[in-house]
């Protein structure tokens, strides 16, 4: 079993599993079909030898977007210029849009060319965003150097930038030509930002891959992204609302971070430094499971696996405080992802993981206060 509260060197994968480390240094391809694309995905340690490869043909100029703490280089064999932008949440803005564009246009990036946004999900959003509406679109292929960016962000074509009236308002749905998953990159990711797509991680065991927590890292991040493959090829852009099994955990995770944010009072831009969105959905997770469970959807034994998998992730001690549940509710009642009529919540049951509409607010605050207790009793 692989799990972390450690940065993500290779050294830390263990033997045991279903793979061996044999297996582990095998790239694993994962293709993504879309109705109007397709693309591969490659995963594994040394992915980022396969870069050129994924580049399109007739392409001579390479924009590089990055940021300074990423610190990876990499090798398209075009002629390439290195383009940094801010770290954090705060670059995801209009205005990095804006000075990428311009120096795009200032490299001399032509339609044929290509952006390599080289990065975590920050990246990946604003190079592929700048990448879809320069010159009305040019290819984008994304270099994932987060867990999370591997197993979600760089994945499944939704770009964008936030305004200061919420996160990620300004967008587009834009599929890179080709996504780099080099699991050796995650080596020098910081401990929070692990837990951060380890929470992601968790979420994929409960959404279609049991016993994900049993594979090698190489192996996790490849069943991730042939499932968020899976669900984006039945509906990229969010209209059958299959891709709501995705935000499974993030009912709870959304309203979290928006309570943490407000408390915080900072402007939406700081979002990412509050709290970690990987451990919202954890907690998100566990909440979900107890309320399946108050529905009659799932038994104790599989709320118990809920707790069992995050905890192998060594997210259960990282679980953040709930606060008031009253004040929780009132943000996932105004969650985008909430259906209308009623609280909705993507919930487990007999069916696996689906969209459960109607939900009695008074329901989902005992099944608040109930978890707050349970956390309180084991810290
Ligand atoms: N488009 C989508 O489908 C989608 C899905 C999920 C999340 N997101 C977006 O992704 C963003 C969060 O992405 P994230 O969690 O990757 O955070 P991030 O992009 O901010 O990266 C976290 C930090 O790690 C640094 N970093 C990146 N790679 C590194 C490496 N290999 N070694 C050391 N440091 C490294 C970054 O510079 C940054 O400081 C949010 O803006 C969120 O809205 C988008």
């Amino acid at each position: 079993m692989w799990g972390a509260g450690e940065p993500g060197a290779q050294g830390d994968l263990p033997a045991a599993g279903t793979a061996g480390r044999e297996a582990m240094t095998a790239l694993i391809r994962v293709p993504v079909r879309t109705a109007g694309t397709q693309y591969e995905v490659v995963v594994g340690p040394g992915a980022l030898g396969e870069l050129a490869s994924l580049i399109p043909d007739g392409a001579r100029r390479a924009a590089v977007v990055t940021q300074e703490a990423v610190g990876v280089t990499v090798e398209t064999g075009l002629d390439q210029e290195r383009m940094v932008i801010p770290g954090g949440e705060v670059a995801k803005k209009l205005g990095t849009v804006e000075d990428l564009c311009r120096r795009f246009a200032r490299f001399g990036l032509t339609r044929k060319d290509v952006v390599v946004a080289l990065g975590g999900g920050v990246v990946t959003d604003v190079g592929g965003f700048a990448a879809s509406v320069y010159h009305r679109g040019i290819a984008c292929v994304n270099v994932a150097t987060t867990l999370l960016g591997q197993v979600d962000a760089a994945i499944g074509g939704k770009t964008g930038v936030n305004l200061p009236e919420g996160k990620n308002l300004v967008g587009s749905f834009w599929q890179p030509a080709g996504v780099v998953c080099d699991t050796e990159v995650l080596a020098s990711l910081p401990a929070g930002e692990m837990r951060s797509g380890l929470g992601e991680v968790a979420k994929y065991a409960f959404i279609g891959a049991p016993g994900l927590e049993e594979l090698s890292l190489p192996e996790q991040v490849a069943r991730c992204v042939s499932l968020k493959a899976a669900v984006v090829g039945e509906d990229e852009r969010e209209t059958s609302g299959r891709r709501a099994i995705l935000n499974y955990g993030h009912t709870l995770g959304h309203a979290l971070e928006a309570d943490a944010l407000a408390r915080a009072a900072g402007p939406v831009e700081a979002a990412g430094g509050v709290l970690r969105h990987g451990e919202a959905v954890a907690a998100g997770l566990v909440f979900a499971a107890r309320l399946a469970f108050r529905l009659g959807r799932i038994d104790t034994d599989r709320v118990a696996y809920h707790d069992r998998v995050v905890a192998s992730y060594g997210l259960a001690e990282h679980l953040p405080p709930l606060g008031d549940p009253e004040r929780l509710v009132a943000y996932m009642a105004g969650d985008k992802k909430v259906a209308g009529g009623g609280l909705s919540f993507v919930l487990d049951g007999p069916s696996g993981v689906e969209l459960v509409g109607g939900i009695d607010p008074v329901l989902v605050t005992e099944t608040l206060a109930e978890l707050a207790r349970e956390m309180r009793s084991r810290a």
